[in-house]
C-alpha cells in the first residue's frame, strides 16, 4: 500500500505545509464494522493541521479521493480515515498476485537456516510433548523454506547415558531374549517397557534398603541395579564390545519405532546428529575457554564459568573427573552443526523446561567469540495437557504419541459416524480419509496457540467440523474442490467490473499470504500461517453462503467465481501443507 502511503504524505505537506516521512504514516486494516479497506491514523497530523482529528481525517480523504485513481471514497471516525479502494485495483492485485503462479513462494534469500527439533533420547518412545515438538520444528522448517530460506532439518539424538543403560541392563537382567518381533511390539516401545522395568526394581531395592534403615542417600547409592548401570555405562565409554554390541541392537530397535512415528506423524530430517559421536567434543572448546580467560578452574579440577555479572550464576562445563556435562557436549555439538553447514541462523526447538540452559550456552558462545552465536535462537515451547477421557494423562505416566495418533484416527471415526450427514465415500476412501482428519485435527490444535503457551489439547474440540479447527478448514478445502469438479474447467475471460464485498474480502485476505507467510518466518511462528488459513477459509465459506458460483448470474462471473475459489483451495493446501497438514480432496 505504498501508493497510500506517498499520497498521505503529498497531502499533508500541500494541505500543511509540512514534510513527514512514511514511519509517521501509521496504516492500518479497516475494522470490519466500518466501510472501506485501509484506515490512516490521522490523530497525530492535528499537530500540523491544529484542527480537530475528525476534520484532518475529512481534508486528506478529500485530497486523497481528488488525485489518486484507486481511491474511490472515504469517511472519517474520531481520528481514523477509513478508505475505500476501487475494485478495480482488487481485481488488479488478483490478477497479478494472486492468481499468478508460483504466488507465496518468496525468492531464495541466500541465506541458510538450521532447525534442530525433536531431539529424542533413545531409552523410552516419543510423547505427547514431541509431538508438540515435532510439528512445531516441521511447520516452522517448511515456512522459512517458503520464505525463502535454504532449511536443514536435524535431529539431535540421545543415544548414550545412564538412562540408555538402565534399559540395557533391565532387559539384560528380565529381558529373556525378547525381540520386537517375539513380543509384537515396536521397538521403541520394548526399550521403553524394560526403563520402566529398570526404574520398578530399583525402587524396590531402595525401599529394601530403607526398611534396613538405611537413609534415603545411602539406600540409592548402594542399590545394585544402579551400581551395574553405572558400571556398564563404564564399559561402553572403554569400549566394551558386549556393551556396545547389546547397545547396537537396542538402539536399532528404538530407530526402527521412531521412523514409524516419525511417518505417521509426517515429519522428516536432513541431517542426525548422534551423542554418542558428540559426547567428546565439547572438551576442546572448554581448553578454549580456559585459555580465553572465559572459564576458571576450581581447586577440584572442576570447570565453571561466572555468570553472575549477566544476572546469572556460576555454571559447571566440565566435572572435575574430566567428563562432560549437558552443556559441554552441547557446546561441541552447535561447534559441529555451524563446521558442516555454516548456516546463518540455528533454531533449537526445545521445551521451556531448557529456556536456562539454552540462555547459558548461547552466552557462553557469545563470550568464547564465535560470531556466529547471534544467529542461535531456542524456540521454546510450553507443556501440553491432556483432559479428561480415554487418553488421559495419569499421573507419571506420559501419553504415548504413537497412542495418541491412533485414537485420533479413531476420534475421527466416530465422530463421523455421529453425524446425521453420511459421508459419501466408500470404506477404502473412508480409511484414508480419518487419518487425514483426527492428525489433521491434532495438528492444527496444536499449531494454532503461539508456541510459548501451555496448552490444553482437547480431542473433541479439535475435531470439530465448525469453528477454529483443522477439520474446518479441510472440510472447506474439500468444499471447494467439489464446486471445482462440478464447474469444469475454466479460463478467466472478463473480469467483472465491480466486486461484491464478501468477493473483495476473499481477494484481500488471499492477497495477505505472502505477508502471514514473512511475519511467520520472521518470528518462528507456525500459528500466525494456521490462523492466517482460518481466515481464508472464513472468507470463503461467507463468500460460498452468500453468493452462487455455478448459478452465477453471467458465465463470465461464473467462471470468475471458479477461479477464486481455485486460489481459494491453492492457498489453503499450500499454507496447510507448510504445517504438515494434508487436506482431502472429498469429505
Ligand atoms: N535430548 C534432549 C531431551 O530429551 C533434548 C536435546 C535438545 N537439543 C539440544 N541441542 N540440547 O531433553
Amino acid at each position: 500500500m505504498d501508493f497510500i502511503i506517498d499520497a498521505t504524505l503529498q497531502a499533508v505537506a500541500q494541505l500543511y505545509q509540512t514534510q513527514i516521512t512514511a514511519q509517521d504514516v501509521n496504516l492500518q486494516q479497516t475494522r470490519k464494522e466500518f466501510d472501506g479497506q485501509v484506515t490512516i491514523v490521522t490523530f497525530p497530523f492535528t499537530r500540523f493541521s491544529k484542527k480537530s482529528p475528525e476534520q484532518t481525517g475529512n481534508e486528506i480523504g478529500a485530497y486523497l479521493e481528488a488525485n489518486v485513481p484507486e481511491i474511490a471514497g472515504f469517511n472519517t471516525v474520531k481520528g481514523f480515515l477509513n478508505i475505500s479502494i476501487a475494485d478495480n485495483y482488487w481485481l488488479k492485485v488478483y490478477q497479478n498476485t494472486v492468481a499468478q503462479p508460483g504466488f507465496g513462494v518468496a525468492p531464495k534469500n541466500g541465506k541458510k537456516v538450521m532447525v534442530e527439533y525433536s531431539s529424542p533420547n533413545t531409552n523410552k518412545p516419543l510423547h505427547l510433548g514431541h509431538v508438540r515438538n515435532n510439528l512445531l520444528g516441521y511447520a516452522v522448517a517448511g515456512i522459512l523454506d517458503a520464505a525463502g530460506y535454504e532449511v536443514i532439518k536435524t535431529n539431535l539424538v540421545n543415544d548414550r547415558g545412564i538412562h540408555i543403560c538402565k534399559s540395557m541392563l533391565a532387559w539384560q537382567l528380565f529381558g529373556n531374549g525378547e525381540t520386537p518381533e517375539s513380543a509384537q511390539m515396536k521397538g521403541d516401545h520394548l526399550v521403553g517397557k524394560y526403563y520402566v522395568i529398570f526404574d520398578k526394581e530399583y525402587k524396590k531395592e531402595v525401599e529394601a534398603r530403607l526398611a534396613q534403615g538405611m537413609t534415603e542417600e545411602e539406600a540409592k547409592k548402594h542399590a545394585p541395579l544402579m551400581k551395574q548401570a553405572q558400571q556398564m555405562l563404564q564399559k561402553w565409554e572403554a569400549g566394551d564390545e558386549q556393551v556396545i554390541e547389546l547397545w547396537k541392537t537396542m538402539n536399532t530397535w528404538v530407530y526402527d519405532g521412531f521412523a514409524k512415528t516419525y511417518k505417521k506423524l509426517g515429519v522428516n530430517f536432513d541431517k542426525f546428529y548422534y551423542e554418542s559421536n558428540t559426547y567428546l567434543l565439547g572438551k576442546d572448546i572448554i581448553e578454549e575457554g580456559l585459555e580465553k580467560g572465559v572459564f576458571f578452574k576450581k581447586d577440584d579440577g572442576s570447570v565453571w564459568i561466572d555468570l553472575t555479572a549477566d544476572g546469572l550464576d556460576q555454571k559447571l562445563v566440565l566435572r572435575g573427573d574430566g567428563t562432560s556435562v549437558y552443556i559441554t557436549q552441547d557446546l561441541g555439538t552447535a561447534q559441529l552443526k555451524y563446521n558442516d553447514f555454516g548456516m546463518d541462523e540455528s533454531i533449537y526447538v526445545v521445551g521451556n523446561e531448557q529456556d536456562y540452559h539454552f540462555k547459558v550456552l548461547f552466552l557462553i558462545l557469545q563470550k568464547l567469540g564465535k560470531n556466529w552465536a547471534q544467529g542461535l535462537y531456542h524456540l521454546s515451547y510450553g507443556m501440553v495437557d491432556l483432559p479428561s477421557g480415554k487418553m488421559k494423562s495419569r499421573e507419571g505416566t506420559v501419553v504415548d504419541a504413537d497412542d495418541l495418533m491412533d485414537s485420533m484416527v479413531e476420534t475421527a471415526e466416530e465422530y463421523f459416524d455421529k453425524q446425521e450427514k453420511k459421508l459419501d465415500l466408500t470404506e477404502e476412501e473412508k480409511q484414508v480419509l480419518f487419518p487425514v482428519i483426527g492428525l489433521g485435527a491434532l495438528k492444527y490444535f496444536l499449531l494454532k496457540v503461539d508456541a510459548k503457551k501451555r496448552l490444553l489439547f482437547d480431542p473433541n474440540e479439535s475435531i470439530e467440523l465448525q469453528g477454529h479447527t483443522g477439520p474446518f478448514i479441510q472440510y472447506t478445502h474439500a468444499r471447494i474442490k467439489s464446486v471445482l469438479s462440478r464447474g469444469g474447467e475454466h479460463q478467466l475471460a472478463q473480469l467483472p467490473a465491480e466486486l461484491d464485498a464478501v468477493e473483495r474480502d476473499l481477494i484481500i485476505v488471499l492477497s495477505q499470504y505472502p505477508e502471514a507467510i514473512a511475519a511467520a518466518a520472521k518470528e518462528f511462528n507456525p500459528a500466525t500461517v494456521a490462523n492466517y488459513t482460518y481466515e481464508v477459509a472464513k472468507a470463503y465459506n461467507k463468500f460460498y453462503h452468500e453468493k452462487s458460483i455455478l448459478q452465477a448470474e453471467t458465465e463470465d462471473l461464473k467462471s470468475f467465481r471458479l477461479q477464486l475459489s481455485k486460489s481459494t483451495a491453492q492457498i489453503i493446501a499450500q499454507s496447510m501443507q507448510l504445517l504438515g497438514i494434508q487436506v482431502p480432496e472429498r469429505m
